[in-house]
C-alpha cells in the first residue's frame, strides 16, 4: 500500500507597527489553527534559529552603532537561516508556519523607515535566495499615535522601538503599499477597532484557507 503524499503546510506571517497587538493576536491566530486540528510552528523574525537569535540581540540590543544597509543584512541573514532550516523544512512535512514578522517587515522598516527603497530590499532577498513567501499575510495597522500610547505603558525599549513618529510613518507607509501592491496576499486589518472586531475579521480571512486545508486531507470542518 502506497503513503498518501503529504499535503505541504501553509505559510502565514503577521504584520505591523509597534503597539498594534501582534502579540494577542498572534495567540489568537495560533489557537484558532489548533482548534481546526491543523499543526502549527509559531516562530519569529528576526530569530527562529539559534543564529537567527543570537543576530536578533544584535539588532535589538546591542550599543553598537549600526548603517541602515547592516541592518537590512543581518535581518536578510536571520531570514535566510530561518527559512532554510525551519519554515521550508516544516512546510514539507505538512505543518503549517505562523511567522512573527517575515520580509515585509524588511521592506517595512529597512525598505520605508531606512530609506533603503522597497526594491532594493527585495533584490537583496533575491540575491540571497529568500523567494518564498507567505501563503498569507495578516497586516495589523493603526495610526502611529494609537500604537504609541500603547507602547508608553511597556517600558523596555528597544534600539528600533526608540525611533521617532517620521520613522515609523515610512514603515506604515511601506507596509500599505505592499498590501496594495498584493492584495491577494496581504490583507490589511483595522487594529484600532475592538479587540473581539479585530479576532473576528482574522477568524473571517483564515477561514477559507482552514477548510481548503481540511478538504485536501479529506476531512470537513464537522
Ligand atoms: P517585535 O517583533 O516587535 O518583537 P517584540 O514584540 O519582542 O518587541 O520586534 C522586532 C523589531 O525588529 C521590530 O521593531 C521590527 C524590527 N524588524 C525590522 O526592522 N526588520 C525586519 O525585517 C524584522 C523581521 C523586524
Amino acid at each position: 500500500m502506497s503513503t498518501p503524499a503529504v499535503v505541504p503546510g501553509k505559510f502565514l506571517s503577521l504584520e505591523g507597527l509597534e503597539g498594534v497587538g501582534k502579540t494577542t493576536n498572534l495567540e489568537f491566530i495560533q489557537e484558532t489553527l489548533q482548534s481546526a486540528g491543523v499543526s502549527v510552528l509559531v516562530t519569529r523574525e528576526p530569530g527562529g534559529t539559534e543564529l537567527g537569535e543570537a543576530l536578533r540581540s544584535v539588532l535589538l540590543h546591542s550599543q553598537h552603532a549600526m548603517q541602515a544597509e547592516t541592518e537590512m543584512l543581518m535581518m536578510a541573514a536571520s531570514r535566510v537561516e530561518h527559512v532554510a532550516t525551519v519554515i521550508l523544512p516544516a512546510l514539507a512535512s505538512g505543518q503549517w508556519v505562523l511567522s512573527d514578522r517575515y520580509l515585509d517587515a524588511s521592506l517595512a522598516y529597512q525598505g520605508g523607515g531606512r530609506e533603503i527603497g522597497v526594491q532594493r530590499v527585495k533584490d537583496i532577498h533575491t540575491l540571497a535566495g529568500v523567494t518564498r513567501m507567505p501563503d498569507l499575510t495578516l497586516l495589523l495597522d493603526m495610526p502611529i499615535a494609537l500604537g504609541r500610547e500603547r507602547i508608553a505603558v511597556r517600558n523596555a525599549t528597544d534600539r528600533i522601538e526608540a525611533e521617532a513618529d517620521p520613522f515609523f510613518e515610512r514603515c506604515r507607509s511601506a507596509y500599505l503599499a505592499v498590501a496594495k501592491e498584493d492584495p491577494v496576499r496581504v490583507k490589511v486589518i483595522d487594529a484600532s477597532k475592538p479587540l473581539d472586531i479585530v479576532q473576528t475579521k482574522i477568524a473571517q480571512i483564515l477561514a477559507p484557507l482552514l477548510e481548503e486545508t481540511l478538504l485536501a486531507n479529506g476531512r470537513s470542518l464537522g
